[in-house]
């Protein structure tokens, strides 16, 4: 057995409470697959028969608005999953995702998953923790987004992706490869012009630094307790 990819799956939070040969058979199950940045992992719409565990790399869901926009739900990276939602209620894939950079995943075949749930009752309670954290999550930006105004829905979007993809250090937070403005214009519905304007306001009031595609928040929570 590949003693990696035990390691991997030993630091997937949903394993997190099993044993080395738990690990093992779930490994034996999982296919290895690469991406490139930019490949198409899961087409929104599309009937969906696997969940993915990400090895490496990064991953973001995104949903199409009606003029054809893209909206970035969240973003995945090493340890993280997704596919779940088709997996579990049997309708169409809820949203694309796409690797944003060179990629590695574990793919799980729906009837192995759903296996997996009955054989090991802690792994479904993961997951149902992970799911209940998501929703608070989409809670949060569907508060943010009918009622903050621009300031507010910039920096709750700043907020997410620093949940998501942010290094913590002594109360700061970097946020590297932050997405293009236009992107988080879309995440927060409003222009691109706005979120530059309000970037630029959050940097003069001294609330982060902006450096190319890195953001750093200075006092993540002082700038939560503000715009959340
Ligand atoms: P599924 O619907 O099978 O395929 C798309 C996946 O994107 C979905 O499962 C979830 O894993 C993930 N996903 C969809 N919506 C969200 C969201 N709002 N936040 C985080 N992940 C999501």
């Amino acid at each position: 057995m590949d003693k990696e990819e035990i390691n991997v799956l030993r630091n997937v939070p949903i394993f997190a409470e099993l044993e080395e040969r738990e690990l093992e058979k779930i490994a034996k199950l999982g296919v290895r697959q690469k991406y490139k940045k930019g490949n198409v992992v899961v087409i929104e719409q599309e009937s969906g028969a696997a969940l993915f565990i990400i090895v490496s790399g990064k991953v973001k869901i995104v949903r199409m608005d009606e003029d054809g926009r893209e909206v970035i739900l969240s973003i995945f990276g090493p340890g993280e999953f997704f596919g779940e939602m088709s997996l579990l209620d049997g309708m169409a894939r809820s949203a694309s995702v796409i690797a944003t950079e060179k990629s590695e995943l574990l793919m799980i075949h729906r009837r192995d998953f759903l296996e997996l749930l009955h054989e090991f009752p802690s792994v479904a309670i993961s997951l149902l923790a992970e799911l209940a954290m998501r929703l608070r999550k989409a809670d949060m930006q569907i508060k943010s987004l009918s009622l903050k105004d621009a300031a507010g829905r910039v920096a709750n979007v700043v907020l997410m992706l620093a949940d998501d993809i942010g290094i913590f250090r002594k109360g700061k937070v970097e946020i590297e490869d932050l997405p293009l403005q236009q992107d988080i214009a879309n995440m927060a519905g409003t222009s691109r012009e706005t979120v530059s304007r309000m970037l630029n306001m959050f940097v003069e009031k001294g609330q982060i630094q902006l450096d190319g595609s890195k953001i750093t928040i200075n006092d993540y929570d002082a700038f939560r307790k503000e715009h959340v």
